[in-house]
């Protein structure tokens, strides 16, 4: 038995490979990524490479893998600066795995990161598991087609395959990324250390949540659900929370004090509001929550949690 993860040198793959080993220390758990962060090749055997090279992948895949999660992208922001690049790894890349792992002796159980960008342009108030996709970013684009080739391989019986439709996942730790959503994190991550942050967009922009420790148990419980837990499009949309800025960093304020508040100002970034204004804010995930998928309780859960080191599950 054996454990390929995509991205596994990033935010959420390195998590899950941590909460993977933690929960089955003899699971043998490859990681690809272009690089790893100091430490990790010590605890995960570590593919360096490309995940739109079918050469890259052909060294990652045995014929002993039977789970494969799917994480390694370029995210949201970075797609919409570099269209080329975003088709490259975020479609090509999807492709040329699935296409890989379709000639596995047995089809391996195949979980997809994708992302509420998925979503755009006119949304009812609240979605639902019936809302259509109408991406209107690269990224989500490609999320989108990611998915219907999850579906589509699956029917074929080539993979056992499941998409999660992540909400933005908050605190994310260390530096900000080219992700558009960077800034949910930005304004609790750096006051939380004393540092001044920009805000890009007004303080009543809402934000749909999921913590890290959530994201991370939501992919594992993706993969140990039967396949016929899963409806015949194999995509689901994760539960979270729904704050706005103001009340992520009011939520802030009453975990480490008003300081940290103070460390928050209004810089409007139009690319940055652009991108996230198509979002979705608002969900009932009541499919979700009936194949037992969990949201988190409040958001000063979620600051404590990042203060206290951020444990992945
Ligand atoms: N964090 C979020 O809020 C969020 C929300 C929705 C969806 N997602 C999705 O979840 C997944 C993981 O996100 P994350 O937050 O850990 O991001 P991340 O950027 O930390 O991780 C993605 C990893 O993919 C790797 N990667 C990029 N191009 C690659 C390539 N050509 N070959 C191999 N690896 C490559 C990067 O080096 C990075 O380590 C992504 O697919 C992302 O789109 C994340």
């Amino acid at each position: 038995m054996k454990t390929l993860i995509t991205g596994g040198g990033g935010f959420i793959g390195s998590r899950l490979a941590a909460a993977l080993r933690a929960r089955d220390p003899g699971e043998r758990i490859r990681l690809l990524d272009v690089a790893f962060p100091p430490g990790l090749e010590k605890a995960f055997e570590c593919i360096a490479g490309d995940v739109s090279s079918p050469a890259v992948i052909a060294s990652a895949l045995g014929n002993d893998t039977d789970t494969v999660f799917h994480l390694a992208a370029v995210v949201s922001g970075g797609a919409e600066m570099d269209f080329d690049l975003g088709y490259r790894v975020n479609l090509d890349g999807t492709r040329a795995l699935l296409e890989a792992c379709r000639k596995l002796e047995r089809p391996p159980r195949f979980v997809f990161a994708s992302s509420v960008a998925a979503f755009g342009g006119v949304l009812p108030d609240v979605l639902d598991d019936g809302t259509t996709p109408a991406p209107q970013t690269s990224y989500g684009t490609q999320k989108v087609i990611g998915e219907y080739l999850v579906a589509d391989f699956t029917r074929k019986g080539m993979i056992d395959g499941r998409s999660l439709r992540l909400p933005t996942v908050v605190v994310r730790p260390g530096e900000p990324n080219l992700a558009a959503s960077s800034f949910a994190s930005g304004i609790i991550r750096e006051p939380l250390a004393g540092v001044p942050s920009d805000c890009p967009v007004p303080d009543t922009t809402g934000v749909w949540i999921l913590s890290p420790r959530r994201v991370v148990a939501a992919f594992i419980h993706a993969v140990e659900l039967a396949s016929s837990a899963w409806p015949t499009t194999r995509v689901v949309n994760l539960p979270g929370i729904t704050l706005t800025v103001r009340e992520m960093i009011d939520a802030m304020g009453r975990v480490a004090g008003r300081e940290a508040v103070e460390r928050v100002t209004f810089k409007p970034d139009a690319r940055i509001q652009g991108i996230v204004q198509t979002w979705p804010v608002r969900f009932r995930t009541d499919r979700a929550l009936a194949m037992g998928f969990r949201a988190d309780g409040d958001f000063e859960s979620i600051v404590r949690d990042h203060l206290e080191g951020g444990r992945a599950a």
